[in-house]
């Protein structure tokens, strides 16, 4: 993975590529303007004539001259920066800078707290790419950004932007492999090289029904490749606050009987996102050496439509000892988050945070980038909404709407209104009334096209949020 240097304003950087930033209408800082100057006065003319303006996401890579760069690539911060900004340009860049060996970026007119965690973020990600099953993979990748300018002590903002870069692409890397290759078995196992630091118990399916998983075990008996319910704990000593996560863990969604059409299909390999997530997360906060206690439940199983499969109108009952009738066996998402609920709020965290590639309905509400919030507690409403908004993960809250529980009785569907709000209410009985979040990230778990630091495929939501969750957490104690 590319290195991120920080490097003093003396440093003299050998980089291939030097990234200036530039402001809207073509404002230049100190920096820019030396560079701008030794390129020579052909410059200007020549952005006009491309029309840089420097509008955000503009990038324009002239020959580095005299200088002692390959090339300069001029790229818009646009006029309002913030982090966000931040992330998106060094996204775009990531993206670009891939066929060269190394690059630098100056980080001058950049007066933003956290820019070089930003940039450094923004840069991993966009230079992320997913080639593991290219028959000719013939991409290079930019190996080294060279912070010019960065202030001194910046290394631990850098380590700590670059563990939870790591924990987003972890996360990206389980969604964008294939079904075939990630059956519940081998992604229980994937569970074991987090970190050293967090303890994996993987149950079978064997053990799961002496335990009772029978939400986990209804969905997965159409399948040949058995599920497997993880349960991981991260458990640093001094650790105050407590968190569970949660995450939907179905490798592939065919529906089951109550069989998707085939365009609905194309894409449910990623309905495992938010079993990456938590992975993903966890592995960051370790390294991150967060001092939060952390317990990961992923069910990870696979919805198909075998003899064994479960039928419309069959009943399960639910490891909290819950009977269900399942109507849809389309709605599995519930029905093993059920189960892995009943295991959080038994450990009786201090929050539980359940993520989940849900309901279309949450895509069809919020379109395909903003990620739904629900909760039974106020307080961590508020608490997500601030650690999605610091991370710059776009959330927001819908109602859990205590009126329409009864449209749910004792089966796992309602009307065809309101559907992620149903959702919703069907996990909230398994929480036991405890502080409780469930995000549905059916839209943003997965991205149609590329975009600054989003690549096409999985994108890793919510886990951003998530490590910003717990770092709040540990700040309030
Ligand atoms: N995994 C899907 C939800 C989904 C749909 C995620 C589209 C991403 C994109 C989930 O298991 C599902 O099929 N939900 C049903 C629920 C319905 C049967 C009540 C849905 O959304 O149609
Ligand atoms: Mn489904
Ligand atoms: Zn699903």
């Amino acid at each position: 993975m590319t290195e991120i240097i920080p490097g003093g304003v003396t440093s003299a950087s050998t980089a291939d590529l030097l990234i200036v930033p530039v402001l809207a209408d073509l404002t230049w800082g100190p920096g820019a303007e030396s560079v701008a100057a030794q390129l020579g006065p052909w410059l200007t003319g020549y952005l006009e004539a491309r029309q840089f303006t420097g509008a955000p996401g503009q990038i324009t890579v002239v020959p580095g001259g005299n200088l002692s760069f390959g090339a300069v690539a001029f790229v818009g911060l646009g006029d309002e920066v913030d982090a966000e900004a931040l992330r998106r340009a060094a996204g775009s860049v990531g993206r670009m800078a891939a066929p060269y060996a190394s690059a630098a970026t100056t980080l001058h007119l950049v007066d933003v707290e956290g820019a070089v965690g930003a940039v450094t973020l923004g840069f991993l990600l966009g230079a992320y790419r997913f080639d593991a099953y290219l028959s000719d993979p013939k991409t290079r990748v930019n190996e080294r950004l060279e912070l010019l300018e960065a202030p001194e002590g910046t290394e631990a903002e850098i380590q700590a932007a670059t563990a939870v870069a790591r924990g987003v692409m972890l996360a990206r890397d389980l969604v964008n492999r294939p079904a075939v290759d990630k059956a519940p078995e081998v992604l229980a196992d994937r569970a074991r090289s987090l970190s050293t630091e967090i303890s994996v118990e993987i149950v079978d399916e064997v053990e799961a029904a002496e335990r009772g998983y029978g939400g986990l075990l209804a969905v997965g008996a159409g399948s040949t490749n058995p599920p497997r319910m993880v349960i991981m704990k991260y458990e640093p000593a001094d650790a105050k606050p407590f968190v569970a996560f949660v995450g939907k863990g179905i490798v592939f969604d065919s529906g089951g009987l109550s069989l998707k059409p085939a365009k609905g299909m194309e894409t449910m390999k990623t309905d495992m996102a938010g079993a990456a997530a938590v992975y993903g997360a966890m592995q960051a906060i370790a390294e991150l050496e967060l001092p939060i206690r952390v317990l990961g439940v992923t069910p990870l199983s696979e919805n198909m439509t075998g003899g064994a499969a479960q039928r419309p109108g069959d009943v399960f009952t639910a490891y909290n000892g819950k009977t269900v009738e399942v109507l849809n066996t389309d709605a599995e998402g519930r029905l093993v988050l059920a189960d892995g609920l009943g295991i959080a709020t038994e450990a009786e965290p201090d929050l539980i945070v359940d993520i989940a590639t849900l309901t279309g309905a949450a895509k069809v509400a919020l379109g395909p980038t903003v990620g739904a919030i629900f909760g039974n507690d106020d307080e961590a409403i508020a608490a997500v909404e601030a650690a999605a908004r610091f991370a710059g993960e776009s959330m927001w809250t819908l109602p859990l709407e205590r009126s329409y529980r009864s449209l749910l009785d004792s089966k796992n569907i309602g009307d065809p209104w309101g559907g992620s709000i149903l959702a919703a209410l069907f996990l909230s009985e398994f929480v036991n009334e405890r502080p409780w979040i469930h995000l549905d990230i059916a839209g943003p778990a997965r991205a149609d096209k590329m975009e600054h630091y989003v690549a096409k495929g999985g994108t890793g939501f919510s886990v951003r949020t998530l490590v910003e969750l717990a770092r709040e957490m540990v700040k309030k104690g």
